[in-house]
């Protein structure tokens, strides 16, 4: 496609705003926004995000076509580019503009767009690949693996869909790695000490956490100071007196699958070389695997064992936390880590190619093919029946997503059995699990086809004379209205 022949008002898509934007919060969530990293906001628009990113410490500057012309558009660190590519009426210049900034990028380049989900919200008529509003705007609404593609295309690098919508091409690998680590296994918090028995308290609960002891690098400064000054063999035997054996070996168990799940993952987003790897990781190759190639072969065949249909449905069948359904698996935030690592690494690729809605309370894996879906229920804790708000899809062949929301849903689907999303030991199973017995005790899950939406199971409830005073059932009186 060309040159539309025409410009829109491009300025007038900028918004004033109170807070941060989606994408930069995303972005400061996940750790890429920080004091010491340069930061250009490319095409800033009224320049809010930087407003509140200066606030937080950051050093940011911005640049806008419109809002900002003169200001230097000097390489940093990390470069936002957040929503501007849908403000571009030519693919071209698309392209050219989001080559502009990745030319500034030091270490990753965020770019953001807004999605084709949006589209009810987006009134006017059509105009070459987009909408052209009654306020002379325009906009191009993408596909999430259309803004994936079109990124790696122009960067060449590696991308990772931080969230729908929010794409980080890395130019740093060691940058890159060190994000889908922490994706898998969040950083271990420090109990931060300046005494000496404080600090021996932080390494053991260090070890007792991730199965080994840390490297001097890994700890903080004020505990690294004091371990120094510790003897290395009275400290050795210390920790093999005081950290509890069991929880040790626990940990352990857990590192290893998590380093596995970390290796299989980084394959299916392009494998590093060894010495790339965060220094954790490579200390839990050395202290978990006999080598480097042991840990890559065993994750090499966690990602084969992934396309394999019977593997995957036996992992689903023992996994300890969720409902198996004759076509999916679905399972609570909560108790997703308690899953099999063949499904957390499913849940891992899925959301690496398409990224994790903001807000979701299940996934659902399909066992029949390869799609993963993050289903949102606001209120799946106080609600006893929870209604869903939103369905986000991605189909692992094509890559393809689909979004679904229910706001304004008259009779929206519901979950019955919340127990089965759970692992067996969450702390709110056992009330969710007396509630269902007693929903089927009197009878209310007789007629399976009635009660999946809010219409059928408040007429089902009607109908045998019930009614749900929180997690609890309770017969309806005589001069209750029915409905
Ligand atoms: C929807 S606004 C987003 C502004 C800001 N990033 C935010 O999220 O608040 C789009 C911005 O892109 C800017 N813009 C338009 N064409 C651009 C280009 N080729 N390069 C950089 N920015 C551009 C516009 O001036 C406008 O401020």
């Amino acid at each position: 496609m060309g040159e539309p022949g025409w410009a829109s008002e491009r300025h007038r898509t900028a918004i004033a705003r109170s807070c941060l934007s989606v994408p930069a919060r995303q972005a400061f969530i996940d750790g890429q926004l920080y004091p010491d990293r340069k930061i250009l906001d490319f095409g800033c628009g009224r320049g809010d995000d930087v407003r509140a990113l200066k606030r937080l410490d950051c050093q940011i500057t911005g640049w806008d076509p419109h809002f900002q012309p003169h200001a230097q558009k000097c390489p940093a660190d990390v470069v936002l580019m957040t929503y501007v590519l849908n403000v571009i009426e030519d693919p071209a210049e698309r392209r050219e503009t989001l080559r502009t900034a990745w030319a500034l990028a030091r270490t990753v380049l965020i770019v953001s767009a807004r999605l084709t989900w949006e589209r009810s919200k987006v009134h006017g008529d059509r105009a070459a690949d987009g909408v052209l509003t009654s306020r002379g705007t325009f906009q191009h609404l993408f596909a999430t693996h259309e803004l994936r593609q079109l990124v790696e295309d122009v960067t060449g690098s590696r991308c990772v869909a931080a969230a729908p919508g929010i794409i980080y091409a890395f130019r740093d690998e060691a940058a890159r790695l060190s994000y889908l680590a922490k994706r898998i296994a969040p950083q271990l918090t420090w109990a931060v000490s300046h005494e000496a028995d404080g600090a021996i308290k932080a390494l053991v609960e260090y070890v007792e956490s991730r199965g080994r002891a840390p490297r001097l690098e890994e700890a903080p400064r004020p505990i690294a100071e004091i371990i120094a000054q510790l003897n290395p063999s009275a400290m050795r035997k210390l920790l093999r007196e005081t950290a509890r054996q069991e929880l040790v070996d626990a940990s352990a168990r857990r590192s290893t699958l998590d380093t596995l799940l970390f290796l299989a993952l980084e394959l299916f987003n392009g494998r590093g070389p060894f010495a790339s790897l965060p220094l954790s990781v490579q200390l839990d190759i050395r202290a978990f695997f006999s080598s480097y190639r042991e840990a890559c072969n065993r994750a090499d065949r966690l990602l084969l064992k992934l396309r394999d249909d019977s593997y995957v449905r036996g992992a689903m069948s023992a996994s300890r936390a969720g409902k198996l359904t004759p076509t999916a698996l679905y399972v609570h935030k909560r108790s997703l880590d308690m899953m099999p690592t063949v499904l957390r690494l499913y849940e891992h690729c899925a959301a690496i190619a398409a990224g994790r809605p903001e807000q979701w309370t299940l996934v659902k894996l399909k066992h029949d093919g390869r799609a993963a879906s993050w289903l949102h229920y606001p209120d799946f804790d106080s609600d006893p029946h929870p209604r869903i708000c939103s369905d986000y899809q991605v189909d692992l062949r094509s890559l393809k997503t689909s979004h679904r929301s229910y706001e304004g849903s008259t009779n929206r689907p519901l979950l019955h059995r919340k127990h089965e999303f759970l692992a067996p030991d969450d702390p709110h199973a056992a009330r969710y699990r007396r509630l269902t017995d007693a929903e089927v005790r009197a009878g209310l899950y007789a007629k399976p086809h009635l009660i999946g939406t809010e219409a059928g199971w408040e007429a089902e409830l009607a109908r045998c004379g019930w009614h749900l005073k929180g997690h609890r059932l309770v017969k309806r009186r005589p001069d209750q209205a029915s409905g």
